[in-house]
């Protein structure tokens, strides 16, 4: 697990487990009784930390984060946590200069050894990343984390870092003081170590001294004190305190460091403690790190199918999905061609891809080199000619089911024999759209979300003929481009734009309620929603919406006039030519240039609005996750879902379901099962069937 080497007058200590380095009361203890060999040994006058796996070190072992979440109360966590922090505490201040070579990725519990240790040398690579990510699973640093960060780097930088979970490359963790060196290549990392040791430093580090100050300024200088009143108040703005790991960690930053250093690491041991037990934590970590981690192992893959032989991807339309799509496939490594039929849209697709590489390489996420092959792999054109041999073709042109048949038919004599056919459509059918194909067994879905370079989600649609030849390389190519795939069964609007749909219905019907605009807007947030229904409709388009429902009631034969789609489309696109944001004109204004959008001033006159009680806003934020889970429990029932991991994990990656609660299934869970049915049965009975739970 440990690996020690002497190297003249110092040591080098390598992590390296067989897997992945982790830390775990076994691991922690290695490296405990590693470290305690080296301080007790005179002959050591300096230790160099690094790691012989890909990563430096990932952080806490998430297996053992589970189970403290399951069995341990609060003492028993505070326990664990600290006896990690009693190690970090001894290297820090056992006397012997410590020098990180972060090789690899230092995240979470990772970049806290690094902290205790007294210099980091880094290796300048876009792939590695340093940070403190874990208020982004709903957890906050326990190894150190909330009170050496701070010390180091001052409180607002610090602040930031923590809050956000921010993941920094070398550079940027460089500019900001969370390393000090970067080397350029692997090989010179120890060499950089050891020349910092021979420079005799100290094996102490500055907060440990007697006379330290806090750079930026103390808690209560005038600069911490606005610091923290306006800390507090963005969290609680964009949190509605519905995140505890991110508030301990806030709490235990202000509280640690008014007080002796070692007092902060058990204020923070404590907070950690706290948040550790605490439901959303568990959702977090269930979902977002166990769920999505199972999702990338692809459990639903045939087994018996070769890896897919994708290498060259063709994109048909270029519009807003298309030219998005292109970008990630290029980035990926596959020769990547757009076709689309404007010459001034094949432009705008070329500029977008070339403005995101450019920043990408600004930013230095990505190596010149990268960026010139990126670039190089993608091809635009006019012709179908070129897209010849394609071994997958994603089409992402027009909703329009008879557009769609028709370049079906000219691109098909273009795919390679074994090749497959694919459609980004957001609602319509797939086997619906495979029947003119002629090629069912090898047409899909592949429904990414917009913008597509940055949603990590992939929904995958089986047509009822898709083979399982077609999902398996769907769910390879979904793996190469980095996203997460969940994969359902064929219907209208599948599982996202379905269930997605509900919430945004449901703010139209509280606005037909009378409930004012303003208010709606607030209570989704406040339900965890990151965008309002309202603002939602703007985004995806009210036109777009109206469309989907005349074309359903065209294709089922019905009348939806009870959809409240219905009404609104017809108001806000017919009537009042607001169909949303495109146009610069839906629920919201869009004043130009960097103002912000504001409400529409003529909704009132449409929707008299009524005084609302706060004693009913809870009832309100209800409706608002309980309409989609009781439409994911009926999507799950019909069998187009086939594992409620795709659902929690799909619901958070995919619009952004209140993450707090691990999801729309865990949802039930985090609320309780008994509660939640009653609370179901009662919006039911007042509300209608649409949230009723069988
Ligand atoms: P868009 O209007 O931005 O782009 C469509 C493109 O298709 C245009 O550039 C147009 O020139 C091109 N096109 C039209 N006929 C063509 C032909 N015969 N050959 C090649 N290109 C042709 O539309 P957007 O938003 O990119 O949507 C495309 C598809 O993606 C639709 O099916 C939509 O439902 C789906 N989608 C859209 C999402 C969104 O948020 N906009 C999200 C997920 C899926």
């Amino acid at each position: 697990m440990i690996e020690l080497i002497k190297e003249g007058e110092y040591a080098l200590l390598f992590w390296k487990m067989p897997r992945v380095n982790v830390l775990n009361p076994e691991s922690v203890g290695s490296f405990h009784e590693a470290l305690e060999a080296l301080l007790t040994d005179d002959t050591v006058k300096g230790i160099v930390i690094s790691s012989r796996n890909k990563e430096f070190l990932a952080g806490a072992d998430i297996q053992t984060l589970q189970q403290l979440m399951e069995s341990a109360d609060e003492r028993q966590i505070y326990e664990a946590s600290w006896q990690v922090q009693k190690v970090f505490l001894r290297l820090e201040s056992g006397g012997k200069p410590a020098v990180a070579a972060i090789n690899g990725s230092a995240l979470g519990g990772g970049y806290e050894l690094a902290l205790a240790c007294h210099y980091r040398v880094a290796v300048a690579a876009p792939q590695i990343e340093i940070g403190l990510p874990e208020t982004t699973l709903g957890l906050m640093p326990g190894g150190g984390g909330t009170q050496r960060l701070p010390r180091k780097i001052g409180i607002m930088p610090a602040l930031e870092l923590l809050l956000e979970g921010r993941r920094l490359n070398p550079w940027e963790a460089h500019k900001l003081g969370l390393v000090e060196v970067l080397v350029e290549k692997s090989d010179e990392l120890i060499e950089a170590s050891l020349r910092w040791l021979h420079s005799k430093p100290r094996g102490s580090n500055p907060w440990l001294e007697p006379d330290y100050s806090l750079p930026g300024g103390e808690v209560h200088s005038q600069a911490g004190r606005q610091i923290f009143s306006v800390t507090i108040a963005r969290l609680r703005e964009k949190t509605y305190g519905n995140y505890p790991g991110a508030y301990h960690c806030l709490c235990a930053v202000y509280e640690g460091l008014q007080v002796p250093f070692l007092e902060g690491l058990r204020i923070e041991s404590r907070y950690f403690a706290k948040t550790l037990s605490s439901r959303t934590a568990r959702a977090m970590v269930n979902t977002l790190f166990i769920g999505r981690n199972k999702l990338l192992e692809l459990p639903h893959r045939p087994a018996d199918i070769a890896p897919a032989a994708i290498s060259k991807v063709a994109i048909l339309g270029g519009g807003m999905m298309g030219r998005a799509i292109a970008y990630v496939c290029a980035a990926a490594g596959y020769e990547t061609w757009v076709k689309d039929i404007s010459e001034t849209v094949l432009e705008q697709a070329r500029r977008f891809s070339h403005d995101l590489v450019e920043k990408a390489l600004q930013r230095q996420r990505l190596s010149p080199q990268q960026a010139h092959q990126q670039l190089s792999n993608l091809h635009y054109t006019l012709k179908y000619e070129d897209l010849s041999g394609a071994d997958l073709v994603i089409e992402a042109v027009f909703e329009d089911r008879h557009l769609k048949a028709s370049v079906y038919q000219e691109v098909i004599p273009f795919i390679h024999p074994e090749g497959i056919l694919a459609s980004n459509t957001s609602t319509l059918p797939i086997s619906s759209l495979a029947e003119s194909t002629g090629i069912a067994p090898r047409f899909i879905g592949l429904h990414f979300f917009s913008p597509a370079e940055r949603m990590p989600l992939l929904e995958i649609i089986m047509g009822k003929d898709t083979s399982p030849h077609t999902l398996a390389w769907s769910l390879d190519f979904a793996k190469k481009i980095g996203k997460v795939p969940i994969v359902v069964r064929d219907s209208r609007g599948f599982f996202t734009s379905r269930v997605f749909g509900t919430y945004v219905r449901e703010g139209f019907r509280m606005l037909m309620e009378g409930v004012p605009a303003a208010l709606i807007e607030n209570l989704a947030r406040q339900a965890g929603m990151p965008v309002g229904p309202l603002a939602l409709a703007d985004e995806v388009s009210i036109s777009l919406m109206y469309d989907i429902l005349r074309q359903t009631e065209a294709d089922l034969g019905v009348s939806l006039s009870d959809d409240p789609v219905s009404y609104i489309g017809k108001l806000f696109v017919e009537e009042l030519g607001r169909p949303g944001k495109k146009a610069q004109a839906g629920f919201y204004e869009y004043p130009s240039q960097g103002q912000r959008k504001y409400l529409w001033p003529r909704l009132k006159e449409y929707f008299p609005s009524r005084t609302v009680p706060t004693s009913e806003y809870s009832e309100l934020i209800d409706r608002f996750l309980y309409v989609q889970v009781a439409e994911s429990l009926r999507i799950y029932q019909e069998g187009i879902l086939q594992s409620k991991t795709d659902g929690n994990v799909g619901s958070i990656l995919g619009w952004g379901f209140a993450p707090f609660t691990g999801g729309v299934f865990h949802f039930i869970e985090w609320t309780g099962e008994k509660t939640f049915r009653e609370r179901a049965k009662f919006l039911a009975d007042k509300y209608g069937p649409r949230f009723l739970v069988v």
